[in-house]
């Protein structure tokens, strides 16, 4: 079990069936560690051909040996079933911190022609003291949210055109946290008719910056995208969200279980 009382990250991961997601392409952020890693390993044994970012080559590559190696090794003990694959793109690196990184990292995806069918924006930064990325805003929320926003919006052509098969939807998959709670609301622009100001989640000043808040913007920013971004595409790209399903852990929502 879970924290929360719901299935556990090696509980749902187990029920992924070899092939499932045969014919699909994913893309992981932050591929080389943590959750990006096991849900890397985990699509590309459950069939789909997975693409590892990152922001260090090294890692990456080394993430796509490591788990190369395993799903080698798989393949002998059973009886050669139907896994995936895992790569990277070659010399094409992600740093979310920098929007002109995510630019070319997205152009070099389409230019490579690989298809995209999952999409998991799991990279992230916690506890970063103050600080800005190199267009100006906030670390925190420069690489858990604007940097994946832009990345979305870069390969949304792509996403939306790849092709499905077999009744399963395409997907994409914000990686929230509990701690979006500590984020806060930005206000609204005086005698603006609900604008909002959000000056104080893009560029906090020193002052006004608070190490836990900021990591809450940046989750709640998550929360929000997926749920307008479900609200505007909800024909076309199924999205899921961590926060809402609080009980399963972020990376293994919608496609494994
Ligand atoms: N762990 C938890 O308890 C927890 C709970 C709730 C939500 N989450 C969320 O789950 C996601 C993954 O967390 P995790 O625990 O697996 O973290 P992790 O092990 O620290 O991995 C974070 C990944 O993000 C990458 N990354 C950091 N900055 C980047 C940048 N500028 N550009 C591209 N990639 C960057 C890291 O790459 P490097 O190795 O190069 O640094 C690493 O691959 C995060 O979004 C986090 O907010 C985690």
């Amino acid at each position: 079990m879970g924290l929360f009382g719901g299935p556990s990250a090696s509980g749902v991961l187990a029920n992924a069936k070899p092939g499932q997601l045969a014919g699909y392409t994913a893309l992981v952020t932050g591929a080389n560690s943590g959750t990006g890693f096991a849900t890397a390993e985990a699509l590309a044994r459950a069939g789909a051909r997975v693409i590892l970012a990152g922001r260090r080559l090294d890692a990456i590559d080394a993430a796509v040996a490591e788990i190369g190696d395993k799903l080698a090794e798989s393949q002998l003990a059973e009886s050669k079933l139907a896994v995936g694959s895992v790569e990277a793109l070659a010399g094409a690196k992600l740093d979310l911190n920098d929007l002109a990184s995510v630019r070319e990292y997205a152009a070099a995806y389409v230019a490579s022609g690989a298809e995209l069918q999952l999409l998991v924006l799991n990279a992230g930064v916690m506890l970063q003291p103050w600080g800005r990325t190199p267009q100006g805003f906030d670390t925190t929320m420069g690489v858990n949210h604007l940097g994946h926003f832009l990345l979305l919006k870069k390969l949304d052509k792509t996403l939306r055109e790849s092709p499905t098969s077999g009744g399963t939807s395409k997907r994409v998959v914000f990686l929230s946290s509990m701690a979006h709670a500590a984020g806060k609301a930005p206000p609204a622009v005086a005698g603006s008719d609900g604008k909002l100001d959000f000056a104080t989640w893009f560029t906090p000043t020193a002052g006004e910056f608070s190490i836990m808040e900021s990591y809450g913007n940046s989750k709640l920013a998550n929360l929000l995208c997926a749920k307008e971004l479900a609200r505007r595409y909800a024909a076309e790209v199924h999205t899921d969200c961590a926060a809402k399903f609080m009980r399963i852990p972020p990376a293994a929502c919608g496609f494994l279980k």
